[in-house]
């Protein structure tokens, strides 16, 4: 007896779109063949013209739980993440309490595993005194470290460059990817007074293109003075970041970077128009650096989409622009307005699959998942790709309540499958259907089900 069975779609496959059927038993794919003999399914899909994608890895969270979980939760965040079609997520470390030592991971995991509708890793974070932890999170089975602030941001405070350096080497040793959100510090602190007396631009001012190509250009001289380092830089959002993340894989260094749809697809214009809830780190840029965005994810220098989701409410968003906190919502989003991209001949679908699926489970060593192949997790989304939708955050499932891509259009799945169960189903209309706490714990190579600190022993 097979779990699902999924007819009639055209299912992106090694590469191309294809019309197969999907046969699932025990959350894995165990059959993809032009027609699954008609064995008994305890659910069977009719997907007739839809495209079958791999569930898309959104490698960039913040779920804010514990400790602001009145901007979001795992249950809130993770639904909005399976209606937007993702079925991994990765959660960054600046909640309350920071994710910095055993007993805070061991508490952001049990919130995680008791409210997650979608699969998860948790990153552990880097602060000034935790340098002795860092080894006692890679063991607990952090995904990755980071994201690693080298310039202040929500709930975060920047390094110090001789601390970053000590984090770095010790999590070279340790093998896992070092995730950096590269700003400069001392830029902003020399711009922020300045940006001051412009309201309108302040923040764009404050932390200008200069500040991420002078972190860019540090935190690759770092790497490459330790070198071994899987350096990862998140939200890359200028043209000389992207260059720099160029040459260091040029000269063969281990980088890669990430992009998110907000850098992609909004800019100054749009901020000016959103005021103080557009305001976010990295701040939206000039076209110019938009177009260097769009060539660099088209040539695959950008590895990776990630959406940063950081959902802050309306009243907070809605304070005046140097009291409003930095953070755009987009988990739910991120898919969605790529395949948007896709339609429009933007973006190949094979680039958008590689940099939402099948790269971001290689660089963090998600096994399993990323593709629709024989013996991967069945996680997957069916998209009507003749039929977008104009963004409305009334009916998007963050606590956040609002969206900066508002009235866009973009394409949003019918169906999202997770490990073979259907989390959200439009094509019942029944919306969010996955049950709180199915999600599973990812760790670097596996699940974390049988890892060692599962509950009940005494990490600190
Ligand atoms: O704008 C941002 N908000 N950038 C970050 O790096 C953090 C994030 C947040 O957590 O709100
Ligand atoms: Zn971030």
């Amino acid at each position: 007896m097979l779990d699902l069975v999924i007819r009639g779609a055209k299912v992106f496959c090694e590469g191309e779109l294809r019309e197969l059927e999907i046969a699932v038993r025990d959350g894995k794919i165990v059959k993809l063949a032009r027609a699954v003999p008609h064995e008994q399914a305890e659910v069977e899909v009719n997907a007739r013209g839809l495209v079958a994608l791999p569930g898309g890895i959104d490698v960039h969270v913040h779920f804010r739980d514990p400790g602001h979980t009145h901007k979001e939760s795992w249950y809130t965040g993770s639904c909005a993440a399976a209606a937007g079609g993702i079925t991994t997520v990765i959660d960054q470390p600046n909640t309350t309490p920071p994710t910095v030592d055993g007993r805070s991971f061991k508490k952001k995991l049990r919130r995680a595993r008791r409210l997650s509708i979608v699969d998860f890793g948790i990153n552990g974070g880097v602060v000034e005194d935790n340098m002795e932890k860092l080894d006692v999170l890679a063991h607990a089975g952090v995904m990755a470290f980071g994201e690693i602030f080298m310039g202040e941001s929500t709930n975060a405070r920047a390094l110090e460059m001789e601390v970053l350096k000590a984090a770095l080497e010790e999590i070279a040793r340790l093998g896992l990817p070092a995730c950096v959100h590269a700003e400069d510090m001392r830029t902003i602190e020399r711009c922020e007074p300045e940006a001051r007396g412009d309201q309108t631009m302040y923040h764009m001012l404050a932390r200008p293109p200069a500040a991420e190509a002078r972190a860019v250009m540090d935190v690759v001289n770092i790497a490459r003075s330790i070198g071994g380092l899987r350096l990862h830089i998140c939200h890359v959002s200028t043209r000389d970041g992207v260059g720099m993340v160029r040459n260091a894989k040029y000269i063969g260094m281990r980088a890669s970077c990430e992009v998110t749809p907000h850098h992609l697809l909004l800019s100054e214009v749009h901020a000016q128009r959103l005021g103080s809830r557009a305001k976010v780190n990295p701040p939206l840029r000039s076209e110019e650096h938009v177009r260097a965005l769009w060539a660099a994810l088209r040539s695959g220098t950008i590895d990776v989409l990630a959406s940063d989701h950081a959902p802050h409410t309306l009243a907070e968003k809605e304070q005046h622009v140097f009291d409003a906190p930095s953070g755009l919502p987009g988990v739910e989003t991120l898919l969605p307005l790529m395949l948007m991209c896709v339609r429009e001949n933007r973006l190949s679908l094979h680039r958008l699959v590689d940099a939402l699926c099948t790269r971001p489970a290689s660089l963090f060593g998600i096994e399993g998942k990323g593709r629709i192949a024989l013996g991967y997790d069945a996680d997957i989304a069916l998209f009507d790709m003749k039929r977008p939708e104009k963004i409305d955050a009334e009916v998007l499932h963050s606590k956040a309540g609002w969206s900066p891509f508002e009235g866009m259009e973009a394409v949003f799945p019918m169906l999202t499958v997770s490990r073979g169960e259907v989390v959200f189903d439009r094509i019942r209309n029944e919306d969010v259907v996955g049950e709180k706490g199915r999600g599973r714990w990812v760790i670097p190579g596996g699940c974390g089900d049988g890892a060692q600190y599962g509950d009940g022993d005494g990490a600190q």
